[in-house]
This record gives C-alpha cells, structure tokens and sequence, in this order.
C-alpha cells in the first residue's frame, strides 16, 4: 500500500511542477453539452470542455471513438471537429487527406494503437489548427528529419511509451510553437542538443525513463524558454558540470529515481533560477556541506526515499532565502542530521522529516528556522531525553530567559500528526507521544547513541574498491568520534582529556604514505617501536562527521572496525565486520577463499604496569589487534581475605587504563580480557580464539611518613623510584607466586618501562569505576562513583 502512496505523491509533487494538475479543475465545470451532428458510428459526438496548452477553456466539438477496436478512420467526421478521440485501437495507419478535411482539428489523439512511423500520420496533409497530438504508447522507433515538419501550430506532442532509440537531429524541425514535448519512457541512450535547436519556445521538456545513463555538456542550451525539465528513472549516476547550462528559465526540475550518488551541486549552480528540485530516490548517501547553497530561488526541495542516505552534515543547506518546503522523508536510514545542518533558511515553514530513522531533533534546528509552523517526525525511532527538551509539554529551560522564550517558540511549531509522534527511548517512556511528554520526564543528560541504521554490522567491499562507513551519534555536549582499525590503530581526534605529563602519542613512522600500510609489520611490532594511538594520512581518511573513508582496500584491511563516539557523559561503540571480496573469476570459491585471506593476527597483548601511586596505578597495554569487547577486572590479593574482582569495560582504541580508588600498600592483580565478540558475527572462525586474558600483578605505594625534609629533597624523583623498585621487586615475587598465566614473562620489560617511560596515552576517564558488575551494553557510563 505504502509505495502506491507514495508514488502517487510522487506523481502529484511532479505534476504540480509540471502544471497538469487541471483535471481537478473539471469537475466544477459544465459537462458536456449534446451537439447535433452525424456521428461516425459507435463514436460519441459532444461539445466538451477543453483546455488549451496555455490553460484557455474551450468548449470543443469532440468526435469519441475510443476503444472501438478501429482499424482505420471512421466515417464521417463533422468537419467542425475540435478534438479527436482514436484512444486504444488497432490503427497503424491513417487517411490523412481525411484529417486534411478538418480544418479546425485541433486535438488530435492516437495513442495506444499500433503506429510504427510517424510519417504515416504527418505525411503530406498539413493540419493548420492541430495544438495537441497524442501518439503515447504506440510502436515508434525512430523519428526521422522533418517528422512534425506539417504541423506548424503543434503546442504539444506526446511521444512517451514507444521504442523510440533513434531520433534525428532534425526530427523536431519545423515545431516553433511547441511548449511541451513529452518523449519520457522510450528506448533512448543518449540526449542530442541538436533535437532541440528548433524548438526555442519549448517549456516542457519530459525525457525520464529513457536508458541514458550520462547526460551531454551544454545538451539543453537550446532550450531557453525551458521552465520545467524532468529526468526521471533515466539510470543517471552523475551529472556534468555543464549539463544544465543554459536552462536559464528553468523552475523545476526533477530526477526521480535516479542512480545519483551525490548531489549534483555543481550542475546546480548553473540553473539559478531553480523553484522546485525533486531528488527523491536517488542513491544519495551524505546530503554535505554546501550541498545546497545559495540557491536564492528555491522553494521546495525534496529528498525522500533514498535508501542508502544516512546523514545530512553541517551547512548542508545554507542561505536558501526563498525556502518554505523541505521533505526528507521516507529514507529508512536516515538516522542524523546536524544541529547545524540548516543554516540562514529564513523562510522555511514546513519540515517533513516522517519515516526516517532519526532519533532526535536537535533544538538548534527548530531554534533556526524562525519561520517554521509544521514540522513532521512521526515513524521515528525518537528518543525522549534531553535532545527532545524543545518539543516537551511545558518546555523549561532554567538556564536563561532567553532559551525559554527560544524553546516556547520551538513549542509553537505544529506537530504533523502527533498521535503517531511517538517516544521509542528511554524503555520507560516508550510509546508515549512526545508532545505529551513533560519535559520533566526527559532526562537531562544526553550519551551518545550510535543509531544502528547508519551503520550495518557486515559491508563487503570490492578487492581495489573504496571502503566509507559512516559513523554518527547525536548526543549532548556534542560527542568525539574516532574509529579503531583492525589492527587496534586509533583513527580520530587525540583523546582531548589525555593527561598532561604524558608525552604525546609518536607519529606512526611505519604508515608513512611511502611505504603505504602494513598489517603484518604493525602487529609485530618490536616493543620499542611505538605504534599506539596515531593519525596516517593514508590509506584511511577520517572525515569531520565521523566516516571513514578508504581508497583501493586490500584484503588485509579487512577485519572488524570500530566506531567510538564519547562526549564528558560516556561513550558508545558500534562494530563493524568488513569483508573484502577477491577480484578473481571463480565466484564459486568466494565466501571460503575470502575467509582464508583474512590476515591472522595473534590474540596477544602485552599488560604493563607503567605507573603506581598509592591509590592508583596506571595499566598500559599493546594489541595488534581491534578487541572492542575488552574488559579490565582487578582485585586486591591478601594472604588470607577474599576480596571482591572489580570489572570495567575498556573503549576500543584505549591502551591504557587509570586504576584509581586502590587501597595503599596491597598488593593487586590486574587482568585485561580481550574480545572481539561484539560484532564479529560475520567470522563465526575467529570466535575461537576472541577470548584471551592477561594479567600483571602489583603493589601499590606505602603512605610516606611526614618527613618534612623528604618532601623538600630535590632526590625526591630518586626516592620515588627507588621506592617503585622496591614495590617491583615485590611484585615480580607476587607475579611468580601467584600469576601462572603470564604476568612472568613481563616483568623485564615492566623494569625497562618504569625507568625510561615511553609514550603513553590515558584514554579512559573513568573515575573509581570501581564497579562490580559492568553493564553490559555498549554503553559506558562515565563518572560512576561509588
Ligand atoms: C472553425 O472555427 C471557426 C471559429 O470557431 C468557425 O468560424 C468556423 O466555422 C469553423 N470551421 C468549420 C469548418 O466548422
Ligand atoms: C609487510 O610486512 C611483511 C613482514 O614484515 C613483509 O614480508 C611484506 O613484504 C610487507 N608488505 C608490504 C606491502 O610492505
Ligand atoms: C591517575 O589517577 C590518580 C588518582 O585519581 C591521579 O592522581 C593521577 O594523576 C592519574 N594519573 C594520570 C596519568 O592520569
């Protein structure tokens, strides 16, 4: 039911811009009136009412023989005819030198019959009034030079539904008059400019459904008095810059059910004077920045139905002054749009935002649009908490007069359809309509949320091919993202909360553009080779917004990436599982021979106590690898007490860990647990090894005593590491006596590390998450003090 719905929409939007929307228009008017004449018979003969192209009432003597299985003309016509129906039979040729006898013939319509050439018709009989002629959905296939040549008044040829592939550069010479020309649904491949050099009064021009899959530079230059031009479900995958040079009277212009990737800005720009611009169903993935600017006429823009659309970045529409209609609707992953994504619309009154997967609304939106009435969010995924504050029942902003006044603006705007505006998160609102929601039910804070639709759990990829994945999360403060490599690489912004006394992370030395990216060398990394946290420049490219992006994948860049988005509040991770598919032939081998070229890497790890205080230590940690389900459990070891195991969730990308709230003097055993788990559904092999633990034990710092004159010492540095020897030296004794599992094969390098320090990122936050039982959900909440 849905796509009949909304096709017709569809139809509706496409007619209203190509002005055919008269027929509603009929049935306020007088119907039609007997008229007295000899009628052909089975034919009708009445006086009809009948609108010009130019939209002039006519009250036209028709002559109606549709639907008579007809094989040639019947007889006799009134020679007072106006309109002339042939609808539906099996006419392949005609008299002309009877249609010659009709002087006033002005509609003429043939369609649905069984004309194989137009000459047949137009052939030497020239109809001085015609106006309109209808010859859809015969069996034309090519239009020669000079095919209209004797219809010099025609305003309007429809050709549409032929098999028409060949058309010559003069077929349409002679047509001066024509305003409409409708060739939509044959079987063209490619746009001649030349078609149209002789019809400079054209202003409609329907050409959709032809297989033409690139459009000609400066192909409808001639057309000058074009105000509408449709293109839809014509196979386009990109436009030309030049390709609507020219069209300097074009208002409305459709591509409906297209294969656009992107939005043709470029192309855009050349048609200034742009009112209605229909992008629905187009493969459009990111509406971006500056997509749509300064677009100064432009009043309804449409975006809906785009499959693969998943987010609308910041000023992606910017300074469209005449603005009042905006649908994106309908776009089963849309899940973001930027708090910034609107900018300067001053006009914009309706905003159509139905059926998407968007979970919030940013109040920036609403508070931009200061002519917005009517807004649409209904079958969304909405999430009632503090991103929804502006929509609430009685909107309250403690902070500032002015935000109240701002949010009761927002409050003003009218809700399309509010009963089906419906909250699906928080679990305890759920379903509740949003507008009847208190803004006191709506929690103040706001973590990140990854939106699931955005990101799938599993993309293929082409051996060679371009790799995007799209990472969003709407949170509020605004969250950071950063995406982890299946080599554990952390790609993003530097962690911003990163302790100040640690030195920054080293540049990846072995990813420079040169050598190009090595899986292999980065997981074997010798130990004095630091490739913790780093940003390469190739092969990967982080985009603002959060995707990732990488050009000719190889297979051993396949594997699991992770996308983390964290603001001061807590974080959320989302996994996914690329596959990269080989080039060869034998598609036969495919999912086996794909799952042997995965690159192996160990499940290792090297757990290093880099840092201990007295109640705190700070754990650090090396993997080759992308573990995003990886724990952190610890415990303090006495000789006769059982202690509590505390566990915390580690973010992907994180390689090291502040253990606070520790008790002085004990000693403690600390174990990371690494898991891939999350995500990796793909490659049910690999979940054999997704488990593997490491532990390191410690002790942590004796309370000094008050010696005033230690605290002074300038060998306090010396002191501290004579005491961390000491407390090593106990600690490799309580590795060997109680840690079987591995913390014996570190201590070396614990040693090595404590005296010379390396690089060193603290990525967590996590403040006495002292926690006995982690959640476990994705999300981490942050600042859990117990
Ligand atoms: C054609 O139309 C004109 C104007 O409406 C009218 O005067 C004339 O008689 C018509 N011709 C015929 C043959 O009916
Ligand atoms: C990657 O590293 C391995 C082992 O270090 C080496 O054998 C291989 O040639 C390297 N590949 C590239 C493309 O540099
Ligand atoms: C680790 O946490 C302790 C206690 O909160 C703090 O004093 C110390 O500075 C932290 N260390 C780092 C490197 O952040």
């Amino acid at each position: 039911m849905r796509p009949t719905l909304v096709f017709l929409q569809t139809q509706c939007l496409l007619c209203v811009f190509v002005g055919v929307c008269v027929p509603d228009v009929v049935g306020s008017l007088p119907h039609a009136l007997p008229w007295h004449v000899s009628c052909p018979s089975r034919c009708v003969c009445q006086i009809k009412p009948w609108f010009s192209p130019d939209s002039v009432y006519h009250e036209a003597p028709t002559v109606d023989c549709n639907d008579l299985l007809l094989t040639k003309l019947p007889l006799p016509i009134p020679t007072n005819t106006h309109t002339l129906r042939l609808q539906s039979n099996l006419l392949s040729e005609i008299d002309t030198a009877l249609l010659h006898r009709l002087p006033n013939l002005t509609d003429l319509d043939l369609s649905q019959n069984r004309f194989t050439r137009v000459r047949t018709i137009t052939q030497s009989s020239s109809l001085p009034s015609l106006l309109s002629l209808h010859l859809e959905e015969n069996h034309l296939s090519r239009l020669p030079d000079g095919s209209f040549s004797s219809l010099p008044t025609l305003q309007e040829l429809f050709l549409s539904h032929n098999n028409v592939h060949s058309i010559a550069p003069g077929a349409f010479t002679g047509l001066d008059s024509l305003l409409r020309l409708h060739i939509n649904n044959n079987r063209l491949t490619t746009v001649d400019p030349r078609w149209f050099r002789s019809l400079p009064h054209l202003e409609v021009l329907m050409l959709g459904g032809n297989p033409v899959e690139v459009l000609p530079e400066r192909g409808f230059q001639a057309l000058k008095s074009l105000r509408s031009l449709v293109l839809g479900g014509m196979g386009l995958r990109s436009l030309a810059e030049k390709a609507l040079e020219g069209l300097e009277g074009l208002e409305s212009l459709s591509f409906y059910d297209n294969r656009l990737t992107k939005v043709p800005t470029q192309a855009l720009r050349r048609v200034p004077g742009l009112k209605f611009l229909d992008l629905n169903k187009n493969r459009i993935k990111l509406i971006e920045t500056g997509d749509f600017r300064d677009m100064i006429h432009l009043k309804e823009l449409g975006l809906n139905n785009m499959e693969e659309l998943v987010s609308i970045e910041r000023a992606a529409l910017e300074n469209l002054p005449e603005l009042t209609k905006l649908e994106i609707t309908n776009n089963p992953r849309l899940s973001y749009i930027h708090p910034q994504a609107f900018l300067q619309l001053s006009r914009l009154e309706s905003l159509m935002l139905n059926s998407n997967s968007l979970s919030a609304v940013h109040q920036h939106i609403m508070l931009s649009l200061p002519s917005l009435q009517e807004v649409s969010l209904h079958s969304n995924p909405l999430r009632c908490d503090c991103l929804f504050h502006w929509a609430a029942k009685e909107a309250s902003h403690p902070h500032s007069e002015d935000t109240q006044t701002d949010a009761r603006t927002a409050r003003m705007v009218r809700f399309i359809q509010p009963q089906a505006t419906l909250c699906s998160e928080p679990p305890e609102l759920r379903a509740r309509r949003v507008r009847e929601v208190s803004s006191r039910e709506m929690s103040a804070s706001c973590l990140p949320m990854i939106p699931t639709s955005s990101l799938p759990s599993y993309v293929g990829v082409r051996e060679g091919g371009k790799l995007v994945l799209h990472c969003r999360a709407l949170a509020e403060p605004q969250p950071e993202l950063y995406w982890v490599t299946p080599s554990g690489l952390r790609l993003g912004p530097a962690p911003s909360h990163a302790s100040k006394h640690l030195p920054a992370p080293a540049p990846c030395h072995s990813l420079t553009a040169s050598e190009g990216f090595n899986h292999t060398s980065a997981s074997s990394a010798s130990p004095s080779q630091d490739d913790t946290p780093c940003n390469p420049s190739r092969p990967y490219q982080l985009l603002p917004e959060g995707t990732l992006e990488m050009n000719k994948v190889t297979p051993s860049e396949a594997g699991l990436y992770t996308c983390v988005a964290e603001n001061a509040l807590g974080a959320d991770t989302r996994s996914v599982t690329v596959g990269v598919h080989g080039r060869e032939k034998k598609r036969k081998r495919g999912v086996a021979a794909n799952i042997k070229r995965y690159p192996l890497y160990r499940a290792d790890a090297r757990l290093e106590v880099r840092e201990v205080g007295q109640h705190y230590a700070i754990l650090s940690w090396q993997t080759g690898r992308n573990f995003p389900s990886t724990r952190l459990s610890w415990q303090a070891i006495y000789s006769n007490a059982h202690t509590p195991t505390y566990t915390t969730r580690i973010l992907a990308g994180t390689q090291s860990f502040n253990l606070t709230h520790l008790q002085a003097e004990t000693f403690y055993r600390v174990c990371l647990h690494l898991g891939v788990s999350e995500g990796a559904k793909h490659s049910g092999r690999r979940s054999r090894e997704s488990k593997k633990t490491h532990c390191v034990s410690f002790r942590t710092k004796d309370v000094p005593e008050p010696q005033p004159s230690l605290q002074l010492s300038p060998e306090l540095t010396s002191t501290a590491v004579t005491l961390l020897l000491l407390a090593l030296i106990l600690l490799l004794l309580a590795g060997q006596g109680w840690d079987t599992e591995g913390a014996g094969k570190y201590h070396s390098t614990v040693l090595q590390d404590i005296k010379s320090p390396k690089a060193l990122v603290v990525n967590q936050k996590t403040e006495g998450s002292n926690k006995h039982t982690p959640e476990q959900s994705d999300k981490l909440l942050l600042h859990q003090d117990c």
